[in-house]
């Protein structure tokens, strides 16, 4: 099977050197035919070249593997290819958390495949395995730590003391980092993995309604505060079905020492997920990085080469956002005065304290959505204020 990369970059050259290495005889079936690279790099590979009409007009390529990011050319290349009757293998997923229905209309007018496990949990099978459960199974719930960079900050800045600052720098270092990193840290990036996964886990379309709390604002002094109750905190993708209704958040969350999510370390994700006879399922391994999400790609192409018969993607559930579906207790770390908090949350405190040299509040249980609303007026008063969820096991013992 003849293959073209659209984008060189870290994952798209960990693919070029799986592909070439040819290091098992199922790879051995792969050819790498172009590269689609930038005039100033096209020296780089005997391969490269700039222009995509010419890999959209050759008949030999068979598979289109995109590793560009972003939106734009992505979006329109990825139509481009899989209307000329090419399959695609993306790991963007900026891209396919956007246009997912659209492609997959476009892939079955003209007869294609459009596969993209590399884009939810690096080199994890997760969305495979979605599948697989759904075909006994109904999935209530998934949840996990699906980003690699926010995961290596915080497991760095917990083990080693250092700040956020020069751990962002490590992870960048190490080519875990999306090219513009605040959609690492803000949210942005677990929030497209969100959006995937459960469209395949709930077969709905992607979800619009997504409140997301990122660790921007993270100190060492939350750290210290957290391990303190014995507690690691963790970027945490939630989304809930019942019935026809759904409920989904992204935010920071408090697992005890010893739980599994609490070990999860550096660039490490682990994908979750509650089925009708299975139960509590979970995936683990590297989220991030060149060669585990070219792994992820390759094996795309392999079922692709060996015509492996997929379960057909089903969008066909429309589900209704109910936020009443999640709630938790939340611990807040703000310099307003226990007076205006209160105000702002509906007088939801339960208590405030002094450690760490800060200021940090309980609250009742809430509903996630509302304490996520509440959270935007603090922040206003207080850019730098931070907030983090109890999981169910500390809720428990509250
Ligand atoms: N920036 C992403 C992460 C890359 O850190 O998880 C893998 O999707």
């Amino acid at each position: 099977m003849k293959v073209a990369i659209l984008g060189y970059g870290t994952v798209g050259s960990g693919v070029g050197e799986i592909i070439e290495k040819k290091a098992s005889t199922d790879v051995k079936a792969l050819e790498l035919g172009y590269i689609l690279e930038r005039k100033e790099n096209l020296h780089k590979h005997p391969l490269m070249c700039d222009d995509i009409d010419r890999i959209l007009d050759d008949q030999d390529i068979d598979v289109v593997v995109e590793t560009m990011g972003g939106i734009e050319p992505a979006h329109t290349y990825i139509l481009q290819a899989l209307s000329a009757g090419k399959h695609v293998v993306s790991a963007n997923k900026a891209v396919i958390a956007q246009y997912e229905k659209e492609f997959h209309a476009c892939a079955k007018a003209h007869g294609v495949k459009l596969l993209y496990e590399a884009s939810c949990g690096g080199g994890i099978p997760w969305l495979h395995q979605l599948q697989s459960v759904k075909r006994i199974d109904s999935i209530d719930e998934i949840h996990g730590i699906l980003n690699g960079t926010s995961n290596y900050i915080l497991d760095h800045m917990s083990k080693e003391g250092t700040s956020f600052q020069e751990v962002l720098q490590n992870a960048q270092d190490l080519g875990y980092a999306e090219a513009d990193p605040s959609a690492d840290i803000d949210g942005d990036d677990i929030r497209n993995k969100l959006k995937i996964s459960a469209s395949v886990a709930f077969d709905c379309a992607p979800f619009q309604e997504i409140p997301t709390f990122g660790i921007r604002n993270i100190r060492k002094e939350d750290i210290a505060y957290a391990k303190a109750q014995h507690r690691n905190i963790k970027l945490i993708a939630t989304a809930k079905r019942s019935g026809d209704y759904y409920g989904a958040v992204i935010e920071p969350t408090l697992y005890e020492e010893g739980l599994m999510e609490a070990s999860v370390a550096d660039n490490f994700n682990l994908a979750c997920l509650h089925g009708t006879t299975i139960g509590d399922l979970r995936f683990f391994g590297q989220g991030a990085g060149k060669l585990p999400t070219a792994h992820a790609i390759v094996q795309d192409l392999l079922d692709l080469a060996q015509e492996v018969k997929l379960p057909e993607p089903s969008m066909h559930e429309s589900l209704i956002y109910h936020p009443e579906l999640l709630t938790s207790s939340y611990y807040i770390r703000s310099v307003l005065n226990d007076k205006e908090i209160q105000e702002i949350l509906h007088g939801a405190i339960v208590h405030s304290e002094e450690a760490q040299g800060c200021r940090y509040t309980r609250t009742k249980p809430l509903e996630k959505a509302f304490l996520h609303k509440q959270m935007e007026r603090i922040l206003k008063k207080d850019p730098q204020a931070f907030m983090m969820a109890l999981d169910q096991t500390g809720e428990e013992q509250a």
